[in-house]
C-alpha cells in the first residue's frame, strides 16, 4: 500500500539511477516547491547537488535569510546565495508597467543564474520543482527558474543552463502532495504550509515605480499583516495574504500633526488552485489591529484599506 515514505524512497532511487555520479544544479527560489525538490535530491545524491539561490531582494522580510539558514545549517546542503538586489533594483528603476517589470526580472534572473551555473564545473543536470499542474498548464504560482523560463524561452537563444538535462522529481505531484513529501523529508509544517509567492515577488506589489525605500516599507507592513494573521490562527485558512503599497498619498493626522503618506492595501483570498478566488472574510478586529499597528509602526504609511474583490473579475495580485 502507498505511503509518502515509500514514495520518497522510490523517488530517491530514481534520482540516483538518472543522475549517476554527475553534478546537478538546482535553482532555489525560496518557495516550497524548489525547496522540497532540493532536499529530496540532496537525500539522493548528497554533495553532487549545488543549489543556487538568486536573491532578487524582492522577497518577504527575512525570507532570504530563513532559506539560507535552513539549507546551510539544518540540511548542510551546498548553497550559493547570490545577493542580486542591487542589480534587480537598478534594472527596475523608473519602470512602472507590470509586464515590463516581469520581463526585466525574468531576464536578469536568467543572466545571473546562467553566470552562477557556469561556476559549477561539469554540471550535467538542472533540477526544478515543477509540479503536475505546471506540466499540464503554463500558468504557475511557483517562482524560480521554471516559472521564469516559460515566459522567456524565446528571447535571444537558449542560456547554457537550459541545455542541461532536467531532473524534475515533483512532476507527478499536486501542491498538497508536495507539502506532505516535504514533511516526510523533515521540513516543518510552517515552512511547507507557506502561501504561494510569485516569482517577481514584491515588484508586482508596488504599483508604479519601485524604490529601495518602497520595498522596505512594504516588507515591514507585510510582515506585520502576516504576523497578525498567524496570531489569529487564520494563516492556514487563507490561500494567499499580502500587502500592496499604493503610489497614492492621503491626508491623515498623528498627534497634532497632519500627515500626508502612502496607502497600503491588504489582500487575502481563499482558493483551491489560484484560478478563481474569493476575498477572505476577516473578523473586523483582526483587520483593525493590522491597520493600527501598520500605521503606528511603519513609516510612510498612514492609511490601510482591505480589498474585497474576488477573482474573477479581479486577479489575486494587483499587477
Ligand atoms: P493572479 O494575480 O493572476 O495570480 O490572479 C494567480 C496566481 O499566480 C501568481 N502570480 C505569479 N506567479 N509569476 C509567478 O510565478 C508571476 O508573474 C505571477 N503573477 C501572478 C499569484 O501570486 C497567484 O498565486
Amino acid at each position: 500500500d502507498w505511503t509518502m515514505a515509500a514514495y520518497r524512497d522510490e523517488k530517491i532511487a530514481q534520482i540516483r539511477e538518472q543522475v549517476g555520479d554527475a553534478k546537478v544544479i538546482c535553482g532555489l527560489s525560496g518557495g516550497v516547491d524548489s525547496s522540497v525538490a532540493a532536499v529530496l535530491i540532496h537525500e539522493a545524491i548528497g554533495d553532487q547537488l549545488t543549489c543556487v539561490f538568486v536573491d532578487t531582494g524582492l522577497l518577504r522580510k527575512d525570507e532570504a535569510e530563513q532559506v539560507t539558514t535552513l539549507f546551510r545549517e539544518h540540511y548542510n546542503i551546498p548553497l550559493v546565495h547570490v545577493d542580486a538586489s542591487k542589480e534587480f533594483l537598478g534594472e527596475l528603476a523608473g519602470v512602472s508597467d507590470p509586464e515590463t517589470k516581469r520581463k526585466i526580472i525574468g531576464r536578469v534572473f536568467i543572466e545571473i543564474f546562467d553566470r552562477e551555473a557556469h561556476k559549477v564545473e561539469g554540471a550535467e543536470f538542472l533540477a526544478q520543482g515543477t509540479l503536475y499542474p505546471d506540466v499540464i498548464e503554463s500558468v504557475s504560482a511557483s517562482g524560480g527558474p521554471s516559472a521564469v523560463i516559460k515566459s522567456h524561452h524565446n528571447v535571444g537563444g537558449l542560456p547554457d543552463f537550459m541545455k542541461l538535462k532536467l531532473v524534475e522529481p515533483l512532476r507527478e505531484l499536486f501542491k498538497d502532495e508536495v507539502r506532505a513529501l516535504g514533511r516526510e523529508l523533515g521540513l516543518s509544517d510552517a515552512f511547507v504550509g507557506r502561501h504561494p509567492f510569485p516569482g517577481p515577488g514584491l515588484a508586482i506589489r508596488i504599483p508604479g515605480e519601485i524604490t529601495p525605500e518602497a520595498v522596505e516599507t512594504l516588507q515591514q507592513a507585510d510582515a506585520i499583516y502576516l504576523e497578525e494573521i498567524r496570531k489569529a490562527g487564520l494563516y492556514d485558512s487563507i490561500w494567499q495574504a499580502f500587502a500592496v503599497l499604493l503610489p497614492v498619498r492621503t491626508v491623515g493626522v498623528m498627534g497634532d500633526a497632519r500627515t500626508y503618506e502612502k496607502v497600503l492595501a491588504l489582500r487575502a483570498v481563499t482558493s483551491t488552485d489560484g484560478m478563481t478566488a474569493d476575498f477572505f472574510e476577516f473578523p473586523w478586529d483582526v483587520l483593525g489591529r493590522c491597520a493600527t499597528r501598520i500605521v503606528n509602526e511603519v513609516r510612510g504609511v498612514n492609511r490601510v484599506v482591505y480589498d474585497v474583490t474576488s477573482k474573477p473579475p479581479g486577479t489575486i495580485e494587483w499587477e
